[in-house]
């Protein structure tokens, strides 16, 4: 017995599906690995913010213009905000009524199926590729969201899940 054919979408359909530019700042949820080491992972979360309507909070780091200029195959202009304290930074937007959730391997964190889609403005933070949110961050997070693993790996790569959080917080998964 063979299965529906499936008709692969193809790219003049999927350009013509896309926006032509990036959309502008919504500011309803932006990924925040404001502690990167590897700017090959800034590229890769760039591109999924792009995907789910988010934006990027980068630290104002000498490297880090350039790695998202080489790590942007999109077209226009992404949407990037500047971080010059990251502490402080955080700090502010909960103030502000920013809810701030910790992407990160902790006990007691929510597990990503049970995390639902984003209702008020939200920061997802990602930590640090080696030595993940620093301990002082830890107090300014509103949830922490852990992404299950099963397999001999310790964790996940940081773009890879900052994007799979995205896309649950974006209500697409
Ligand atoms: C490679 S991990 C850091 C390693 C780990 N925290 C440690 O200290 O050994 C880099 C970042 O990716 C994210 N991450 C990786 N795997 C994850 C998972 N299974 N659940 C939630 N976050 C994860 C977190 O933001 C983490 O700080």
């Amino acid at each position: 017995m063979t299965g529906p054919a499936v008709r692969v979408r193809k790219p003049r359909e999927l350009k013509a599906a896309r926006r032509r530019h990036h959309h502008q700042c919504w500011d309803h949820l932006t990924a925040a690995p404001l502690w990167p080491q590897h700017g090959a992972n800034l590229g890769t979360l760039l591109r999924s913010c792009d995907a789910v309507g988010a934006c990027l909070a980068v630290p104002k780091w000498s490297w880090v213009p350039e790695a998202l200029r080489r790590g942007n195959t999109l077209p226009g202009k992404a949407c990037v905000h500047w971080v010059h304290d990251p502490e402080g930074w955080l700090a502010q937007r909960r103030a502000e009524g920013v809810r701030v959730v910790g992407v990160e391997l902790a006990e007691d964190a929510t597990r990503l199926a049970d995390v639902p889609m984003a209702r008020q403005r939200t920061i997802a933070v990602l930590g640090h590729e080696r030595r993940g949110i620093p301990p002082e961050v830890l107090d300014l997070l509103d949830e922490v969201v852990e992404i299950p693993m099963i397999g001999a790996g310790a964790s996940l790569n940081v773009a890879v899940a900052g994007s799979l959080v995205l896309y649950k917080l974006a209500g697409f998964a």
